[in-house]
């Protein structure tokens, strides 16, 4: 239809031309007999003028409402004096119209196509057409479409295979619900839907492959948060011949290109290593934010003996002792110190003690029971200054870790300790094989079944009926971190039959149950597998913490609720008796 040129790229090199653009009535304005309208498309707006000397065109603009598709054609003019906008690439001109076509129009509007609104979450999906014109949020998607590309294109400049798994396929084990589809063909059963392509692209390696990736959604009926989606996308890799090191490089290489090509940011690598132990004690968490301090401190040793009973007591039956220091203590009240109890309480903390430093030293309810070497211990393990608030939680190691862990993250938040633009990386290694599952009171697989464990821990297999044994066997899985949040997980495999059935009977997975969930797999291992490993990265995740967004929603097109619905299709739906039918499904309506 003859567009010249994009609105939104219209700048002073312009001036003097004729110029045809189409776009939308961003707004319009009339000021004493001349109508001005910002029309907008996907690069940006453009302001366009309407002089009544043209009057058939005057009288059309007249007409013109928000959303209204149009056609432009004029000539660009520099702005007059003073009616520069510095914060627009088109801010220098404008477009004299000498024709306009009203393309199609709108009705009025159930939210502005603005910036700034306050539209609830479910009007904003419901509209999500209208949602998706906000400029802010077209930018999201062009940095992902950039993202997306600069990915491909570097995983296939270094010798990656894109090769596609089904996503109509049996159940995976990452450990949410799968989302099932009945079979038509062979009623009664089921497929599931992918959790990740986990099984086959250990497959692809074992067919010879060597170096496989996808960006490929993944489908997980979990309970949904800012940071989970039931469908979501992955950058998944898998590769042959290799160790942690190789994969672990692979991935900081393709971030430090992405972060250049798509960002223009230098990142530093290779990340920081850090063991899931030491991440644990000085963060609390498997994912530490690690743009700021507020470490934990172990004082158990030198607590042990206090003459404070809690800690005491704790510290005799194996707990430990830990702590946090936070600066300007003075800006908590007694009130908010026991309103950071009742928080550590929802994480199974029995309370949190406090000490506010001073001047003349700690000062409390309960200083009175440690000695002056204890508080001096206190004092120099934390680095404590006046001014400080000290608070601490004795408890199990998971509970002090877990309380102390969330404490850190509240309270930094709360006095604005995160810097903002700053990107920290972090691989979280040697994450413990197993976890105890206390509800079912057996193991379960921190990562998946498919994990190895170190060579060197796989005699303790033999006795994980010691719970102490079991948990110290090691994984050779890495978790990559990004300003606290887990980018993406992944492990180097079990590539002998005999190690994966060893774990499946260690996780209570009986011969039978593996064979019928996993055989497929169990058997290509016995084909002549070679060692392999890879990982997968939550692309939703990373283009919302690239784009400073708190939830992956902003950067999903077409996102579900927290409920799982889509308001805008309206899914999921009811179905007609008859599709039931074919399927061979009753039910009890
Ligand atoms: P994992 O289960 O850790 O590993 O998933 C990898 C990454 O995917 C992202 N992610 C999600 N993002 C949005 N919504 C969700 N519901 C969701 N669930 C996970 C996270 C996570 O780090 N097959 C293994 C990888 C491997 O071992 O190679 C896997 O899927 O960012
Ligand atoms: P109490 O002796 O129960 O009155 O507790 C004195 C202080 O110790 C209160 O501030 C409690 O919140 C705190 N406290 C109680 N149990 C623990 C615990 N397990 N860890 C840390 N502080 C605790």
């Amino acid at each position: 239809m003859e567009r010249t040129n994009y609105c939104g790229l219209i700048n002073s090199s312009y001036i003097g031309k004729k110029i045809t653009a189409f776009g939308w009535v961003h707004s319009r304005r009339d000021h004493g007999g001349v109508v001005f309208i910002d029309l907008r498309d996907r690069e940006g707006v453009l302001q366009v003028v309407f002089q009544p000397e043209n009057k058939e065109v005057f009288s059309t603009a007249e007409k013109l409402r928000s959303e209204f598709v149009l056609k432009v054609s004029g000539t660009v003019r520099k702005r007059p004096e003073g009616t520069v906008n510095p914060n627009l690439f088109s801010g220098e001109v404008e477009v004299v119209a000498e024709e306009l076509v009203i393309i199609n129009q709108a009705p009025g509007l159930p939210f502005e196509i603005s910036d700034y609104t306050e539209t609830s979450e479910e009007m904003r999906l419901k509209y999500r057409y209208l949602d998706l014109r906000r400029p802010a949020v077209q930018k999201n998607f062009i940095l992902r479409h950039k993202m997306l590309q600069k990915i491909r294109q570097h995983l296939s400049d270094t010798g990656f295979l894109e090769i596609e798994t089904p996503f109509l396929t049996k159940s995976t084990p990452e450990g949410a619900r799968d989302f099932l589809v009945p079979s038509r063909m062979n009623q009664g059963n089921y497929f599931a839907l992918p959790q990740s392509p986990q099984l086959f692209k250990q497959i692809l390696m074992v067919s010879g492959f060597d170096k496989y990736f996808q960006i490929v959604r993944c489908f997980r009926d979990e309970d949904l948060r800012a940071d989970r989606q039931p469908e979501f996308t992955q950058v998944d890799l898998e590769m042959s011949f290799v160790d942690e090191n190789d994969v672990m490089g692979v991935i900081e290489g393709l971030l430090a290109v992405v972060f250049k090509e798509a960002l223009g940011k230098e990142i530093k690598t290779p990340f920081l290593r850090m063991p899931y132990s030491e991440a644990m004690l000085r963060f609390g968490s498997d994912k530490p934010d690690t743009r700021f301090a507020l470490e934990i401190s172990d004082l158990t040793q030198e607590l042990k003996n206090c003459g404070f009973k809690v800690f005491n007591s704790v510290a005799s039956s194996g707990g430990v002792i830990r702590a946090i220091c936070a600066p300007y203590g003075d800006k908590f009240s007694r009130s908010e110190i026991e309103d950071l109890t009742q928080f550590v309480a929802q994480y199974g903390a029995k309370g949190l003690a406090w000490m506010k430093v001073t001047d003349k030293g700690p000062e409390s309810n309960i200083v009175k029971f440690f000695s002056a070497d204890e508080l001096a211990a206190i004092q120099n393990k934390l680095g404590s200054k006046p001014g400080d608030l000290l608070l601490f939680l004795a408890d199990s190691a998971d509970v002090a870790a877990q309380g102390l862990g969330a404490l850190r993250l509240k309270i930094a938040k709360q006095l604005g300790l995160i810097p903002k633009d700053k990107f920290e990386f972090l691989w979280v290694v040697d994450f413990p094989l197993l976890e105890w599952d206390n509800e079912e009171n057996r193991w379960n697989a921190m990562h998946h079944p498919f994990t190895s464990p170190k060579l060197e821990d796989i005699p303790l297999l033999d006795s994980v009926s010691d719970r102490a044994a079991g948990s110290r066997i090691r994984a050779r899985a890495y978790d990559i971190i990004l300003n606290g949040t887990e980018l993406g997980g992944g492990s180097i495999r079990i590539h002998r039959e005999e190690v994966q059935e060893k774990i499946f009977s260690t996780l209570n997975i009986g011969k039978e149950d593996a064979r019928e969930k996993f055989g497929f797999l169990l058997d290509a291992l016995t084909y002549g597998a070679p060692p392999h490993g890879g990982i997968a990265l939550g692309f939703d995740r990373f283009c919302a913490l690239l784009l400073g967004e708190e939830s992956i929603r902003e950067v999903i097109a077409f996102p579900k609720t927290q409920k799982a619905t889509c308001p805008l299709s309206g899914a999921p739906g009811q179905v007609s008796p008859r599709q039931l039918r074919e399927l061979g499904i009753k039910t009890g309506k």
